[in-house]
């Protein structure tokens, strides 16, 4: 990949209606070619074929990732979206957030799984981890640093702790490693750090584009 840092990701979660998506992919996208690093927006993903022919028309410098992928290929399995069906449409996944894990009981073996499939069809994992021990599947590169008592819960962890645990991981691989957990407009600038922590994954603050233009404005201080 030759994306620039940093690199933002918003998570929407099971947010937003297509008509709230396609206003904030119309509003951040005006913006989006004034930030010199990589926004990619992880909507439901009922919207990335919908998301995808909207930022192609635009010519637009967001990216679209998913916020999951399934641990099959294509097949009889029911319900289930195959990292191949999506391939076209998405540069990345976050795979193994807390709440697939927490919610789906996804296994280590489960997300090694879905990381594979991810990489066989082109797709990126961007890999969570909750603390420094956390397995990390070969391969992975893009290691995403989030902490349970963080998420979404207004109490983010302390850009020094954060930066402390991303090194723990990178003595464990080459990852490029980004934060996630309570990241706002405010805290965003201090938990950046070069080659350090290259990047934010957000949920809440990216839910309003207004609110997010400003995290990615700061991002670039
Ligand atoms: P938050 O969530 O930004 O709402 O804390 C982060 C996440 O779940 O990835």
């Amino acid at each position: 990949m030759n994306e620039s840092f940093p690199l933002v990701v918003a998570n929407f979660k099971a947010n937003k209606t297509w008509d709230e998506l396609a206003l904030w992919l119309d509003v951040v996208g005006s913006k989006a070619s004034e930030f010199p690093g990589t926004i990619i927006v992880c909507p439901t993903a009922a919207f990335l074929a919908s998301s995808y022919q909207k930022l192609k028309t635009q010519n637009s410098k967001l990216i679209l990732g998913t916020q999951d992928i399934s641990r099959f290929e294509q097949g009889a399995y029911t319900g289930e979206l195959a990292a191949s069906q999506i391939a076209d449409l998405v540069k990345y996944s976050i795979i193994g957030h807390s709440e697939r894990r927490q919610n789906f009981a996804e296994t280590d073996e489960v997300l090694a799984q879905k990381v594979k499939n991810a990489q066989a069809a082109n797709i990126v994992p961007i890999f969570c981890v909750q603390d420094e021990n956390t397995s990390i599947p070969d391969q992975v590169t893009y290691v995403a640093y989030e902490p349970i008592f963080a998420i979404g819960t207004g109490n983010p962890d302390t850009p020094q702790n954060a930066q402390m645990i991303s090194a723990k991981l990178r003595a464990r691989g080459d990852y490029i490693v980004i934060y996630g957990g309570s990241v706002n407009a405010q805290n965003a600038p201090a938990f950046l750090k070069k080659g350090v922590i290259d990047g934010l994954l957000i949920a809440t603050s990216s839910l309003d584009p207004q609110t997010f233009i400003q995290v990615v404005q700061n991002s670039t201080q």
